[in-house]
């Protein structure tokens, strides 16, 4: 009964008096059973591919804390690595990746048609959840954005600037203009699949749309998720889609305005009252509570929680961190913030 849960309320641009609720990286290392089962499966790759174990670590912050959404427990590489990329997570370091560089490696990457015998996992944790999980819980899908991708795909790990894939952009831009074509062609491909299986919204995560600037923000960040976001909803009417093009500031404005997106999560630097002022009335807008309050806790927890709600309370709003949840993070520190947002 879609029309009764809190999520897709207000994606359809409903206003409510408790916002639905759910975090970031809800499901990870900050959750004792999370470190447990991942303990169980061998790592973090072997928990994204095996259904029963991805199933389950998605439910765990369901079941703790209620949230109102679950997001499919996977991540934005698995997709490169269905390309055909060499894939691995160092301890303590992050992705690895064998990267890409230049025209003949990014056409020596596999088909997109190919990309399902590795994902094919990935479908069935969607479809376990789109069971089990509760009648009022929204199930979000995911992918990265085709330059958050690329930035990754091209250094072969994360980098403090981007500075690798922004070289390549200037210096060849036919090949990096060739790698957004191809990863946003298999990201249609990807989601449309996590659709059929049972997601009821997507996000889109452009986690360094930041290091964009003017025109490239423009090509490489705006058109690429209008491009997908465009044709998964002509594909699937019904779909809710959210942006995150973290970082992008001002340019917020200008994926509100192509009228796509029927959310925008918005990074914690971006001013609730301008986003109230700008944005909140043509999308609903999701965020934006800083993650240190995970840690910190406090009264400071408490009257940011009431901050933002007073703020952007009164429009189509769906609460959230303007990141994901650290480590760190304390699960004490979410009932916190979830008993002034639930009263
Ligand atoms: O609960 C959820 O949010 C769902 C699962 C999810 C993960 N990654 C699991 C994960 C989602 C939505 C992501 C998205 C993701 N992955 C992004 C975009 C969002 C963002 O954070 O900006 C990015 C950039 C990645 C790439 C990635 N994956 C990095 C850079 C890292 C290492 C950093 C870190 O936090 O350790 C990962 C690993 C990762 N992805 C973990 C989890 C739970 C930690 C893995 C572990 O258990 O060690």
């Amino acid at each position: 009964m879609p029309e009764q849960k809190k999520l897709l309320k207000a994606l359809a641009g409903e206003n409510q008096k408790t916002p639905p609720v759910w975090i970031m990286r809800q499901a990870g290392r900050y959750l004792p059973e999370y470190r447990e089962l991942r303990a169980t499966a061998g790592g973090f790759l072997d928990l994204c591919y095996n259904p029963e174990f991805a199933t389950e670590v998605t439910l765990q912050p369901i079941r703790r804390f209620g949230f109102d959404a679950a997001i499919l427990f996977a991540d934005i590489l698995l997709l490169p690595q269905a390309l055909g990329m060499k894939l691995w997570f160092e301890t303590g370091e992050g992705p690895k990746l064998e990267p890409v560089t230049n025209m003949a490696e990014i056409k020596n990457l596999k088909p997109i048609e190919d990309i399902h015998e590795t994902l094919n996992p990935v479908y069935e944790t969607v479809r376990r959840l789109s069971e089990e999980l509760p009648d009022e819980t929204t199930l979000i899908g995911f992918a990265g954005a085709p330059w958050t991708v690329a930035t990754y795909m091209v250094a072969g790990r994360g980098t403090p600037d981007q500075g690798p894939a922004r070289r390549l952009m200037y210096q060849d831009p036919t090949a990096f203009q060739a790698l957004i074509d191809l990863v946003s062609d298999s990201t249609i491909e990807y989601l449309a699949k996590q659709v059929e299986a049972g997601a009821e919204v997507v996000k889109l995560f452009d986690s360094w749309a930041g290091a964009l600037s003017g025109s490239t923000f423009e090509q490489f960040a705006l058109k690429p998720a209008v491009k997908i976001a465009t044709e998964l909803k002509r594909r699937f009417p019904e779909l809710k889609f959210i942006g995150f093009p973290r970082g992008a500031g001002g340019g917020y404005v200008s994926f509100a305005d192509t009228g796509v997106f029927d959310g925008l999560a918005l990074d914690s630097s971006v001013p609730a009252e301008w986003a109230r002022d700008n944005l909140q009335r043509k999308v609903a807008v999701q965020g934006n509570l800083d993650p240190m309050h995970m840690i910190t806790g406090g009264d400071m927890l408490v009257s940011e929680t009431q901050r933002l709600l007073d703020i952007l309370g009164n429009s189509p709003y769906i609460f959230n961190l303007g990141h994901g949840i650290t480590p760190e993070g304390k699960p004490e520190n979410i009932e916190k913030m979830l008993n002034v947002i639930r009263g």
